[in-house]
Formats: C-alpha cells, structure tokens, sequence
C-alpha cells in the first residue's frame, strides 16, 4: 500500500456517514487546514468547494445519494473559498453495485497547470491578432484614402499605396496559410503535390515575387548542374519566403541564398539562407521549431519554422539552424532528389 501522503495530489477520504476519515497532505495544504481540524467534520464542510455562480460542490454532485449505479464523480472545477481552482474528481466505494456508499474518496489537483495553458493560449490569440491586423491596417488605411481622396493624388502615388496594399494583403494570406499549415501538420494532413523541380528557377521565382512586393532586391547563388528534386512547388515558395522573412525580421537582412549540392546528404539540393544578424544562439536551435515559439520583441507568430520544418520533413528531407561562416546565422534545408518509398506511394493529382 502506498503512503497517500507522498501524492502530489489531495486526497480526502470520508466515511459512510460522510464523515472525514483520513485527508492526505497535499489536501490539507491546497485546503489549509490542519488534517486534525478536517477529520472527524463533515465532508460538505471539509470541503467548502462552489462553482463561480456559488453552488456547492457537495449539493450539486450529492456523493450519498443520486444515482446508486455511480461508481466516481467525474472531474469538475470547483473553487475554495480563497478563490483557488480546484480540479476535483471523487470514488465512491460500494460495497456491491447499487448498494449505499461505503466510503467516498475525493482527490483535489489544484488547477494552476491548466489556468497556465489558458493564459498561454490566450496570450496565444492575442499574437496572432496582432500579427494579422498590422497588415490589414496597412490595407485599410490606404483604401480608405484612396477612395476619399482619388483625385488628390497623381497615378504614381496612387500605384505606390496599391502595391503597399498589395503586399499586405499579400502577408495577410501568408499569415493566414502559415495557421492553416500548422493546423495540418499538427494532425500529421499535410498534402503534398510533388514534380521534379528545378530548385534555381522555383528560388528565383520566389525572390521575384518577394523583391516586387517589398522592393528588395534578392538573388540567389546556385552551383551548376543542380539535379531536379522532387518537391512540391508552392510549398517551396513557403518554404523560402518564410526563410527569407526571417532573415529580415530577425537577422538584419538576407546575406546570401544559396543553393548546392549537401555535403552532410547523399544526394539532392540543400537550401541555405545567410543573413547578417546575431545568429540563432545554441541553447535555442531545437526549440525555434517548436509552433508558436517565437523570441525576441521583432513580433511575429511563431508559426514560420513550424510549418518550414514540416514541410521539409514532409518531403523527407532536414532542417538545420548554423552559425554562417562570416557571422549571422544559417538555416539551411535539404530536400532529396526522389521522395522517400512511403510518400511515392500517395497518388498525385
Ligand atoms: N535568421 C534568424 N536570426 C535570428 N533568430 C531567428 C532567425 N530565424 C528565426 N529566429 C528565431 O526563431 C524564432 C522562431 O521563428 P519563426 O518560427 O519564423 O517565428 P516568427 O518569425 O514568427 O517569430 C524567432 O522568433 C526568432 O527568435
Ligand atoms: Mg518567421
């Protein structure tokens, strides 16, 4: 038999006449009270539990009476009087079904794990809101004043906030495909649509596209003769937007795109984007995949190498976070020439 004293939670045992028999512990803390003081009191008043609308937990769940095929109460959340959230869950012990209740054992976790997750996830709610109305007060903005003001401006002001609007909708998208993906990943859906692909062409696209929306100008530097891999192009383009992105927003601009042969892989095309930031320091490689782990004050969702790493693990290829050779960090990504046995499988549409 275990000493109830050593678990971690609560535990408050009362008799057929609901008396309190034994209280554990971790009980008499989470309820400070002294055990002496709760043995022998009724367990309605040992534990003067309510809900936020001020039913008690005694009088709503009635362990005596109610229901006599009831073996346990289910998990509720209840409060002490102090306030404190507790996760109650009770056994009630029975001689033989449908018989009175011979003993009633109540276990009590205090809840601070989950109103922690709570407020993680609101926190959560609260960066992605964020993240999606700056761009769309960008968009707003500018109809707004182009639709008040048309004649005021000359056609070269007016191309100048349409492609602003542009762009932010543009990012907006992004955003929104960037929580869409994750949600994907998370549940092991993501689709792949794969073709042999010519990685300097696709690259150049991409930056193509990124160069006319933010008028950065950004090439990449290919070594010659690169195999086709199969990969699936516009998850690329996420792939390295996304990489790209971050070497803005947190690495002080892009240094270098450049795509080769892997020397760690057997074959394929590896990815590598340089910047010219402080670099990815060590402590925090594995954990910058993580979703919604983010640092730093630069904003962001945390979403961006989430959904990168299951990309490329989807493709059966690696990610890989370093220190670039002339300072700056360095993501870089593998892709293999042929998809993995398993994902060849999968018909393609
Ligand atoms: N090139 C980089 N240089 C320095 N830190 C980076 C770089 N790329 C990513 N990080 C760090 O990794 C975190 C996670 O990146 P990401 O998943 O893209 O989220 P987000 O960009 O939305 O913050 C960033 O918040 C940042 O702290
Ligand atoms: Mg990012």
């Amino acid at each position: 038999m275990i000493d109830v004293d050593l678990l971690p939670d609560g535990i408050v045992i009362a008799d057929a006449e609901g008396l309190v028999t034994r209280v554990n512990r971790a009980a008499s803390r989470i309820l400070r009270r002294r055990p002496d003081e709760l043995i022998g009191s009724h367990v309605a008043t040992a534990l003067p539990l309510d809900d936020l609308a001020g039913n008690s937990w005694f009088a709503c769940l009635r362990p005596y009476d109610g229901l006599a095929t009831r073996t346990r109460l289910s998990e509720g959340s209840w409060h002490t009087p102090d306030g404190v959230e507790l996760l109650v869950t009770a056994t009630l012990v029975r001689e033989a079904p449908l018989e009175p209740v011979k003993q009633l054992v109540v276990s009590l976790r205090t809840a601070k794990a989950r109103a922690h997750r709570d407020r993680v996830r609101s926190d959560l709610v609260a960066t992605v809101a964020h993240e999606l109305r700056s761009p769309l007060t960008g968009v707003k903005g500018f109809t707004a004043t182009l639709l008040n003001n048309w004649d005021r401006f000359s056609d070269e002001q007016r191309q100048l906030m349409l492609e602003t609007v542009d762009s932010d909708a543009d990012r907006l998208s992004r955003l929104i495909t960037d929580l869409l993906d994750a949600a994907r990943i998370d549940s092991g859906r993501l689709t792949l649509r794969p073709q042999p692909l010519d990685l300097v062409e696709a690259t150049q696209r991409v930056l193509e596209n990124i160069s006319a929306g933010s008028g950065l100008s950004l090439d990449v530097t290919a070594e010659e003769d690169l195999p086709r891999v199969w990969v699936d192009a516009d998850r690329y383009a996420q792939v390295v937007t996304n990489l790209v992105e971050n070497a803005q927003r947190h690495g002080m601009g892009v240094r270098e795109i450049v795509l080769r042969r892997p020397t760690r892989f057997p074959d394929g095309v590896a990815l590598e984007v340089f910047d010219f930031g402080p670099g990815i320091p060590e402590e925090i490689r594995t954990r910058v995949f993580t979703r919604f782990w983010r640092s730093g004050d630069r904003g962001g969702t945390g979403l961006g190498l989430y959904v990168v790493k299951g990309v490329v693990d989807a493709h059966g290829g690696e990610i890989e976070v370093c220190d670039g050779d002339r300072g700056g960090a360095c993501v870089g990504v593998w892709f293999p020439e042929n998809l993995p046995e398993v994902l060849r499988e999968i018909p393609r549409p």
